[in-house]
């Protein structure tokens, strides 16, 4: 590459060459680099980077969506949302507290320029900020909700019943509160100079945890895999393995700390706050520059086998335990056929739920949605590279799933009359069962008749009284 000469020159200018480049990545493109790989963390603009800039942009024209206005009308939006942008929880403070510490500590030993940035960095973390809803993500569901009222001028108008519903944490109720906020907003956009009041200042905000946090309240969920230490074992198997070990290496070299000072918890926690300081400040923070991209999608498996195994695919009552959640929806879209065709108004043609990445990862799944042929597991690390199940591109912060039920004239036969699409984060999904993107409402529901017809939450999360080994547990995913 180089010619003798240019060693020569390369030799001179080294010691001014590692003062100028301080670790893997600087700055601005630090952080740019690694946010595809922010898993949970991933601010919603990963996907629709046209975001970035104009907030209200609806992106490029979808094929197929909406269904034509000539022929078909939505009559009814279920919708639902993971809350905005959210501080770190308390735990995780408290765990770069530590770090933080360990590097502050070490600085004058360490004359690396990543690790004495680090040093210099301020804490601004404080425990109680736990796990809220930040500004950022306030900012998220209002021009969410901006958003779907050009999307669906018809259903988010001013004459129109909303039904707000929320998990009871303040991340969720301060979503809904937001969102509520963006959509007055666009309403009274839609009317400009008339003086009427706002139509959705007054709308209630319904909490029910039943629904938006299932996972608390199944017991054999919290039982089995909530409070089962063994049963992540597939991630704690990757914190020990050989991609994970590199990494802690690698960040331990940088930093100038004994391999054994750190572990998969820390250097994870150094990754989150490269991915929150984005996501909140919208800035490139110095703990980015300690990773490379192949560090951040080691760390992006990490955070998905946790997704898929406590959240998804790998055991059945992950899903399963929404299906509470999948009946409401169904229960609500049954109701607006039937008001439809008994020529009713449609009594609820929008209902706002608002809930967690928990919430609705196991729903997706419930539904059959990114599904790879082989398990997420610790040894499978480069075989899934190409996985379908990467939780930034399903649950990133204001992360949505919304059902559009139509009404279409020129129906052939009474079935045709009623059709539904799904889309994901403002994107048609395909139906797992057909591939397509628009299906009978019928049809759907036939598909989903066994997750319906089965789901009685005393029977699918009660522990057995008396268990005998075995038959409580079924393994998922083969
Ligand atoms: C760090 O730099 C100082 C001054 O340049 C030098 O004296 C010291 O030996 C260096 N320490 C290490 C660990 O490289
Ligand atoms: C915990 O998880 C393991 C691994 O999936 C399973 O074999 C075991 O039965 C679970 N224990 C309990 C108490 O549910
Ligand atoms: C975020 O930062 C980028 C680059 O520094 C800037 O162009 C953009 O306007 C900022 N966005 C917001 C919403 O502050
Ligand atoms: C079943 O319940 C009885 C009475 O509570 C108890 O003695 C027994 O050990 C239980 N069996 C199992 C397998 O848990």
């Amino acid at each position: 590459m180089l010619r003798p000469d240019g060693c020569l020159l390369l030799l001179l200018l080294l010691p001014l060459l590692l003062l100028l480049a301080p670790g893997p990545a600087e700055g601005e493109a630090a952080a740019e680099r690694l946010s595809p790989y922010f898993g949970t963390k991933s601010r919603y603009e990963e996907l629709h980077p046209e975001l970035l800039r104009d907030p209200l942009s609806l992106g490029p024209p979808q094929p197929g969506f909406p269904l034509p206005p000539a022929s078909c009308a939505p009559l009814q939006l279920g919708a639902v949302f993971r809350h905005g942008t959210r501080f770190p929880t308390r735990k995780q403070i408290q765990k770069l507290g530590r770090l933080h510490g360990l590097v502050q500590g070490n600085a004058g030993k360490c004359n690396a320029s990543a690790a004495s940035r680090l040093a210099r960095w301020t804490m601004w973390l404080r425990p109680d900020m736990d796990g809220k809803l930040a500004p950022r993500g306030r900012r998220d569901m209002e021009m969410l909700a901006r958003r779907l009222a050009r999307r669906f001028p018809s259903l988010l108008a001013r004459n129109r019943r909303f039904a707000f519903v929320s998990s009871s944490k303040h991340r969720c109720l301060d979503s809904a509160a937001a969102f509520r906020e963006g959509l007055r907003q666009a309403l009274d956009g839609q009317q400009q100079g008339t003086s009427q009041k706002h139509a959705t200042t007054t709308e209630g905000i319904e909490t029910n945890d039943k629904l938006m946090r299932f996972f608390d309240l199944c017991e054999r969920f919290v039982k089995d895999i909530e409070d089962n230490d063994t049963a992540m074992h597939e991630l704690d198997a990757f914190k020990e393995g050989p991609e994970m070990k590199e990494v802690v290496g690698e960040i331990a070299n940088t930093l100038c700390l004994p391999v054994n000072d750190l572990n998969a918890d820390l250097v994870q926690v150094a990754f989150f706050t490269c991915s929150f300081e984005l996501a909140i400040k919208n800035i490139s923070s110095p703990w980015c520059s300690l990773f490379s991209e192949e560090d951040a999608k080691v760390l992006e498996y990490l955070n998905d086998l946790k997704q898929y195994w406590k959240r998804a695919y790998g055991y059945p009552i992950n899903s399963r335990s929404s299906c509470i959640l999948m009946q409401d929806i169904f229960k609500h879209l049954d109701q607006a056929v039937t008001e439809s065709k008994s020529s009713k108004p449609i009594s609820s043609p929008v209902i706002l739920q608002f809930g967690h990445a928990e919430t609705l990862q196991p729903l997706l799944a419930l539904m059959g949605y990114f599904k790879d042929e082989e398990p997420l597991k610790a040894n499978n690390y480069h075989r899934q590279m190409h996985r379908k199940f990467r939780s930034g591109r399903i649950v990133p912060y204001a992360a949505n799933l919304l059902f559009v039920l139509y009404h279409c004239d020129q129906a052939t036969t009474p079935k045709e009359e009623y059709k539904i699409q799904v889309l994901l984060n403002e994107k048609l999904l395909q139906f797992p069962h057909t591939g397509e993107t628009v299906a009978l409402y019928t049809d759907l529901k036939n598909h989903y008749n066994e997750a319906l017809q089965n789901c009685h939450f005393s029977k699918v999360c009660d522990m057995p009284k008396n268990t005998t080994q075995g038959d409580l547990y079924v393994k998922g995913t083969k």
